[in-house]
């Protein structure tokens, strides 16, 4: 039920920091370990490589697990999206591990995938907020997202636990190769719910930013650097989903080999900046658009902000922040989506699970 609130997604976005806590809770082992499965433990530890196979919002929660895993538990990784997969099949390791992340578990792009893997002989695990759904049934082993049902079509804390989810694999992983990690991951994790509830708390900072920026805005752009690229990617596909503006993610490297054409003047560009080995040149793409007249809108992580930045997101580690500068996006999303008088909840021409190829 969603209560007092207008919207469920409303509701999805500020019950992140409880699902974050609840999947501290729920993976925290004994003597510091984490509770997952030794069966998964051992399919981890065995593979030479990792394929992330996923659609929309889970792809990119795929691409910031993609970070997590290569820094802590150093397995190379590689991220598709389902639908592409299984047309244009790279070239397998020898001993792949194959993950399908997927919210409801009944993505059928993700699914045809799944079954020419198990076909092929090789192990999969699915990381799913429905432990009895398609994906978790057909995969060798599951991973629970902890996240509670997800209502609203356009997905928030389904992604947040994702990257959660992902994060703790990691560390698992990493602990079980004998790696030692650079801090405590349950400990950073709880910072990060800390953070996001700053970030929910203070909502109306968002809903201005929204009609300042989105209100009749035709299009908008989401730049970032590293794992701020991916955040981007997940920023403009809210935006597209639910306000219908016409939005793309770029590596702000990029911009300037085509995309930075568009920008006219008043044209929105939201900027992310978490990273603080790219801060010095994202914030030169950000430079090179003011210049061609976009409204520049700057995010920045605390230690890393200018005083003329838009919004400022509080300190997390720096392997994390997607779990945190994701919140500021959703809520710009959500509230420009309102402004335009959208159903937001049900957008047009949406379903909630893609059960369909
Ligand atoms: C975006 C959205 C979709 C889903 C995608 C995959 O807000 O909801 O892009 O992320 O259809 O769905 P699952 O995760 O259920 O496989």
């Amino acid at each position: 039920e969603k209560g007092t609130y207008p919207h469920y997604m409303l509701k999805e976005i500020d019950e992140q920091p409880i699902v974050l806590r609840k999947i501290i809770q729920e993976y925290q082992g004994e003597k510091g370990g984490f509770a997952i499965d030794a069966s998964i433990r051992k399919a981890m530890k065995n593979a030479d490589r990792i394929y992330i196979v996923a659609a929309g919002t889970s792809f990119h929660a795929g691409l910031a697990g993609k970070v997590l895993l290569e820094k802590l538990a150093n397995i190379p990784v590689e991220v598709h999206v389902a639908s592409e997969f299984s047309y244009n099949m790279p070239l397998l390791s020898e001993k792949p591990l194959f993950i399908f992340i997927s919210q409801s578990g009944e993505t059928a792009d993700s699914r045809a995938v799944l079954v020419k893997v198990k076909e092929l002989g090789y192990p999969a695990l699915t990381i799913t907020n429905v432990p009895g759904s398609t994906l978790s049934r057909e995969a060798d082993y599951t991973l629970h997202l902890h996240a509670g049902p997800e209502i609203a079509v356009a997905s928030t804390k389904a992604y947040t636990a994702q990257i959660a989810v992902l994060a703790i694999l990691a560390a698992d992983t990493a602990n079980e190769k004998g790696r030692k990690l650079p801090f405590d991951i349950m400990q950073e994790l709880a910072i990060a719910a800390n953070a996001m509830d700053v970030l929910t708390d203070h909502k109306e900072e968002m809903e201005k930013l929204a009609k300042n920026y989105l209100h009749s805005a035709r299009n908008a752009f989401f730049i970032g650097r590293g794992s701020d690229y991916y955040v981007s990617l997940e920023g403009a596909l809210k935006l597209k989903e639910i306000s219908y503006i016409q939005a793309e993610g770029f590596a702000g490297g990029e911009l300037k080999h085509g995309t930075i054409a568009l920008i006219e003047k008043g044209t929105p560009v939201i900027a992310l900046v978490t990273q603080e080995h790219v801060n010095y040149s994202i914030r030169s793409n950000v430079q090179e658009v003011v210049a061609r007249g976009a409204n520049a809108m700057v995010i920045s992580m605390k230690g890393l902000e200018q005083t003329a930045d838009s919004f400022v997101i509080p300190k997390v580690q720096q392997l994390l922040t997607p779990l945190i500068s994701v919140i500021p996006l959703q809520l710009l999303a959500y509230y420009a989506a309102l402004y335009r008088g959208n159903d937001v909840d049900k957008p047009r021409n949406l379903a909630k699970s893609v059960t369909v190829e």
